[in-house]
């Protein structure tokens, strides 16, 4: 693929911003249209912060910034840009309406990246013209610091609109997830999505707090999530029976009433096995003490790196330690 030099980002947001600090700051000129006044303003603030941060991650080697320039019109973006990325608010009929007023304009070989949250691809590129170089690329915020950007093609996406994204996220940074089969939400916004719905219904019905919930994440589940996906996670639970393991001794909890999501799979054995493979393919042959021992490293990493900020985890942590300096056990 010929080298990005200049992006244009059509929506200046939260994310908008986010994208125009990561490229600017990975060395790519950036022109973006956001007809919000305070928007050169807002996305200043956001280019600060990610100075900042990138110069904790790396304060001796990182690219000559590139340049950025406000538009005054969504044509002035697809003139210049030789990538777009498209962070609108989410809501298809303006995405599709802007989208098409940019390929008045835009050269065919530009491609489309599109930040929705969840929209369907094939929905919004339907009346695009040049329908195939339309493709998610979602991003998670901080755009400039989350390295995951999700991959998801629509029914005219062809698979080398989604190599060359792909590539241009991997050039600034990111790691792209190619979501195979198009769904709403994608992978995950599904997931938290999940957790979301569950968070609600305990507010609801009374049982915890916001802050008694996000402390349930930080606390527990949130930092072995940080490094190790669900399925690794419950593999280790298992023991040295590993996964095969876990779901026979938790299978039977599907039927208790531990969340308000109750349409769950039923737990065929085809569906066991599907899971105990993918689960010992992605182990690679690694042994569960091995697997044990690398999920402890990890955990010891994170709450180290947390402990520099005294927050959350690391808190609790740092405290545990002075009390240990001080012989106070
Ligand atoms: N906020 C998140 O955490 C998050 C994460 C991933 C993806 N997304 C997705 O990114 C997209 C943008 O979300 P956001 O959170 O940045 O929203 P936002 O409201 O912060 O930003 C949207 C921006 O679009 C601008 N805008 C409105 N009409 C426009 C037009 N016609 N042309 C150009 N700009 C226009 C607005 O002025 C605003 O600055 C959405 O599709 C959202 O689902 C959001």
């Amino acid at each position: 693929m010929s080298r990005i030099k200049t992006v244009g980002l059509l929506g200046g947001g939260v994310i908008g911003a986010g994208w125009a600090a990561r490229c600017l700051l990975n060395g790519i000129d950036v022109v973006l249209f956001d007809p919000d006044p305070q928007n050169e303003k807002k996305t200043g603030e956001v280019l600060a912060n990610a100075r900042r941060a990138y110069q904790k991650i790396s304060p001796s080697g990182l690219p000559t910034e590139g340049t950025i320039r406000f538009a005054g019109s969504v044509a002035e973006v697809a003139e210049a840009a030789d990538f777009i990325q498209e962070s609108l608010p989410e809501r298809e009929e303006l995405k599709k309406s802007v989208l098409a007023e940019a390929c008045e304009t835009l050269a065919a070989e530009v491609i489309i990246g599109s930040s929705t949250s969840g929209l369907l691809p094939s929905r919004i590129q339907a009346d695009l013209k040049g329908p195939e170089r339309f493709v998610v690329g979602h991003p998670f915020n901080p755009v400039y610091l989350m390295p995951l950007v999700e991959i998801c093609g629509g029914a005219l996406t062809t698979q080398e609109t989604k190599d060359r994204a792909a590539e241009f996220y991997t050039s600034i940074g990111m790691r792209p997830l190619h979501v195979r089969k198009e769904i709403d939400g994608f992978i995950a916004d599904r997931l938290m999505e999940a957790l979301w719905r569950e968070a609600l219904w305990m507010i609801n019905d009374d049982v915890a707090s916001a802050e008694e919930i996000d402390d349930a994440m930080r606390f527990g589940p949130g930092l072995r999530w940080s490094f190790m996906g669900t399925f690794m996670t419950y593999r280790i639970a298992g023991g040295v029976g590993g996964m095969r393991h876990f779901m026979e001794q938790f299978g039977p909890t599907l039927q208790l009433p531990w969340t308000k999501l109750m349409d769950v799979p039923d737990l065929t054995d085809a569906l066991i096995d599907k899971i105990a493979s993918q689960s010992d393919e992605q182990a690679d042959g690694a042994s569960i003490r091995d697997l044990e021992r690398l999920r402890d490293d990890c955990l010891i990493s994170v709450m180290s790196a947390l402990e520099s900020q005294n927050y959350g985890a690391g808190e609790v942590l740092g405290q545990y330690k002075k009390r240990l300096q001080k012989g106070d056990w």
